[in-house]
């Protein structure tokens, strides 16, 4: 099945690989960067630039977002424009031309309070303001009448951008030991597993199928892991000799509060989209290969 779809975002790392995997399957895309549509531009100027897209769309997949967590402590201005009052106005113009449409969001909904999987129905109670900031979004697509999927996901990673593989890989050339976190837990999610799932609920979501619109978690699946636990995970798949120094949250203050566990309950989105998520040591493979491909 080919699909027309559009992809807001062009340079983060789910829109390159959905524009990748997109290729690949045989859709068309058009993605708009930050200079096509800026996510802080006024509403009425985002809603005109979703008008001005080609009639007959398949779906449209907003990809960008606000996503420094810490930042957003200090300019909540603007992850709340980014993350909410832009994905409001995208919805409206979702709505208004009948297109269907597909939200990211996030695992940073949740408090981290829970020890079992959270599924898409679990109470919602961020830490930060990215999280509140996100899940503003999320309730704003949902009550703006389009037909509309908001697919959270976590600690995404590709092998290019900045982000906490490449920042490991990055260390290990300089450093013998290193302090990671050990009691935050969550399942890392590879960028290009995450477009293949999107690309398959974007399918789902343009046939008139009986598919229920609303929340579904997409995530790598596999072991529970804390961000020491990955970093190991990196290390042993690359060789790499440095000790991983087991630390608390409480020995790595940051800016933003994050959620000690935040593990997402895929199943809903594996039955509802036929589509089995591959295990994120699956996913850091393809993405260490992805890097050896861009050297
Ligand atoms: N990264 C994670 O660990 C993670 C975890 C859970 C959920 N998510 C969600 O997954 C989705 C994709 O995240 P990602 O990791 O692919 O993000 P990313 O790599 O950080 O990329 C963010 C993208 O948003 C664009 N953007 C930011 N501000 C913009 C603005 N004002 N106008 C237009 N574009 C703007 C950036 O464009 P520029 O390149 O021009 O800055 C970039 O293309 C997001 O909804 C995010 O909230 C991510």
């Amino acid at each position: 099945m080919s699909l027309r779809l559009a992809v807001i975002g062009k340079t983060g790392q789910l829109a390159r690989s959905l524009l990748r995997e997109g290729e690949n399957l045989g859709h068309q895309i058009i993605a708009l960067d930050r200079d096509a549509l800026d996510l802080t531009s006024a509403p009425n100027n985002i809603m005109a630039a979703i008008s001005a897209l080609p009639s007959g769309l398949d779906g449209l997949i907003l990809a960008a977002a606000y996503t420094d967590v810490d930042g957003a402590e200090s300019n909540p201005d603007m992850a709340y424009a980014v993350n909410s009052t832009a994905p409001a106005a995208i919805a409206r113009a979702c709505a208004k031309h009948d297109i269907p449409m597909i939200h990211i969001s996030t695992d940073y909904v949740f408090d981290g309070e829970e020890d079992q999987p959270y599924g898409p129905d679990a109470d919602t109670d961020p830490l930060g303001v990215y999280g509140a900031s996100k899940l503003d979004g999320e309730l704003a697509v949902i009550s703006s009448g389009a037909r509309a999927l908001i697919l959270r996901t976590s600690w995404v990673f590709d092998g290019v951008s900045k982000n906490f593989l490449t920042t490991m890989l990055k260390l290990s050339e300089t450093k013998d030991e290193i302090s990671v976190v050990d009691d935050q837990i969550g399942r890392p999610t590879y960028a290009g597993h995450l477009a293949l799932a999107v690309l398959k609920a974007a399918e789902g979501l343009s046939e008139e199928a009986e598919i229920e619109t609303g929340v579904y978690h997409i995530s790598g699946s596999g072991e529970e892991i804390s961000w020491a636990g990955f970093a190991k995970a990196i290390f042993k798949a690359t060789d790499a000799d440095i000790l991983v120094d087991e630390i608390p949250t409480s020995d790595y203050p940051t800016a933003a509060e994050r959620p000690a566990y935040s593990v997402l309950n895929t199943d809903s989105f594996e039955r509802t989209f036929r589509h089995p998520l591959p295990e994120w040591q699956a996913g850091l493979r393809a993405a260490l290969d992805e890097r050896d491909e861009d050297a």
